[in-house]
């Protein structure tokens, strides 16, 4: 059974960006750039939409990119699919003749977590919570109500595992996983 982990980097009001466009290295810490890239690299296959995907082209990594507009195969670890033609229990089928599909990373934007856990596709959070205010940008989910980052999944069946403070300024770092 693969396990499905969200990784995800939000501002204290519960931003996951302020723009479609823009990269969070432009405004994580690098305390949580270095969890970021330690889940990337434990990752068998991450799953994103387009947007997630042309905002950090890696044409190397194993990606299974979220889109209406293109589908198949268009580099040798890169499958374009619309999420509306398939279900969590049919990805394996696609993507194990190039790697097995175990360790699952979930890395966005806000339909890609929408999908994951309306599917039941999401066992497991690692949430960090960054020092700023946005105000006003892409939420972790749409329609979500609450600005808490943590209510935002504690309403959505999730349980705190730990917490960390990461730096002096305030980082935290959550595991939650599905109460
Ligand atoms: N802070 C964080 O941890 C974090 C995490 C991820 C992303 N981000 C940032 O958030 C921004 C991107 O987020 P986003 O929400 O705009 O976009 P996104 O999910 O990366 O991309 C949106 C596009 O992906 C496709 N897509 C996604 N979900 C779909 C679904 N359920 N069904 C069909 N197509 C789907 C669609 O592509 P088509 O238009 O081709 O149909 C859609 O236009 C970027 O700035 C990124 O860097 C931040």
């Amino acid at each position: 059974m693969p396990t499905f982990t969200l990784t995800v980097a939000t501002s204290l009001d519960g931003y996951i960006s302020r723009s479609t466009d823009e990269p969070p290295q432009a405004w994580a810490s690098a305390e949580e750039q270095a969890l970021f890239f330690r889940d990337v690299e434990a990752a068998d296959w991450a799953i994103m939409g387009r947007h997630t995907h042309e905002a950090a082209d890696k044409p190397q990594r194993r990606r299974i990119i979220f889109s209406t507009t293109r589908d198949g195969w268009q580099r040798p670890s890169q499958l374009w699919l619309d999420p509306a033609q398939i279900s969590p229990a049919g990805l394996p089928g696609l993507v194990e003749h190039v790697h097995p599909f175990e360790k699952v990373l979930i890395l966005g934007g806000t339909r890609v977590h929408d999908w994951c856990l309306e599917q039941g596709a999401m066992d497991r959070v690692h949430l960090t919570i960054e020092p700023v205010r946005f105000g006003a940008g892409l939420p972790v989910f749409s329609g979500q109500t609450s600005g808490d980052p943590v209510e935002v999944f504690t309403a959505r069946g999730f349980r705190i595992d730990s917490e960390t403070r990461l730096n002096a300024a305030g980082t935290r770092y959550l595991v939650l996983i599905r109460a």
